[in-house]
């Protein structure tokens, strides 16, 4: 009998696009392990803010990348970062780090850092005998995994964004945030070559989630 595929599958877009929730869904559904890429940068920005590190000062992000150890720990069908031996908590949903999370994720050599560590979940799914990986982000299906079984792009009317980013409350500039990873020089945001573009704009997540489970299912052959 041949043994069930092992997949992965990549989701970029916007800030609230809909990939959060749609991949955690998707990873619920068809058990893979779900990565939110954006808490990655969105810790290590709590880090460097925490450590005073300013984004312009190269040397000191370089400094500070040095020092950061990072693991990962998997509660239920998520992973999770670790810093230090620590998961940082809600103060990466911050103000202060909505504010700089675009700034520091520009730089190559943050990126870099996260590089390696992001392409080597593909084995913690593995081991811990997970269908797959559903890894949600900015550049998954450009340069982290552009050889993904299935590259998807999410996309909605910037007012709609606002909307849903406003109705769970907090302050976020996506629209500053979106304009700051789409012109960036390394990875920025953009839909990858060959990738399924969905606009959520008027569509609910039932039907956004059944776009990509279709596919999915055809190949592991379930839900
Ligand atoms: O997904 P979320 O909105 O939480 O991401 C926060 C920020 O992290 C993004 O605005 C972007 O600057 C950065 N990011 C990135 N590449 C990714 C994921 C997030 O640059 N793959």
């Amino acid at each position: 009998m041949p043994s069930t595929p092992f997949i992965i599958v990549a989701i970029d877009g916007g800030a609230a696009s809909g990939k959060s929730s749609s991949s955690r869904t998707l990873s619920e559904r068809f058990n893979l392990l779900h990565v939110d890429t954006g808490s990655f940068y969105r810790a290590i920005t709590a880090e460097m803010l925490r450590q005073r590190v300013n984004s312009h000062d190269l040397a000191a992000v370089k400094s500070a990348l040095a020092g950061i150890k990072l693991a990962t720990r998997v509660n239920g069908r998520s992973a999770a970062m670790e810093i230090g031996g620590h998961v940082a908590g809600d103060e990466i949903r911050s103000r202060a780090v909505n504010d700089h999370v675009s700034h520091f994720a520009a730089i190559p050599e943050v990126r870099t850092a996260l590089l390696a560590y992001q392409r080597g979940l593909a084995g913690v799914a593995r081991e811990k005998n997970f269908r797959g990986l559903v890894m949600e982000g900015r550049d998954i299906g450009s340069v982290i995994f552009p050889d993904a079984d299935f590259r998807f792009f999410l996309h909605a009317d910037p007012a709609e964004r606002a909307r849903r980013r406003a109705s769970e409350g907090g302050q976020d500039s996506i629209a500053e945030r979106d304009r700051l990873d789409s012109s960036r020089k390394t990875s920025p945001l953009a839909c990858p070559l060959g990738a399924v573009s969905i606009d959520t704009t008027h569509v609910t997540l039932a039907q956004v989630v059944e776009k990509m489970a279709v596919p999915l299912a055809a190949r592991l052959g379930t839900p």
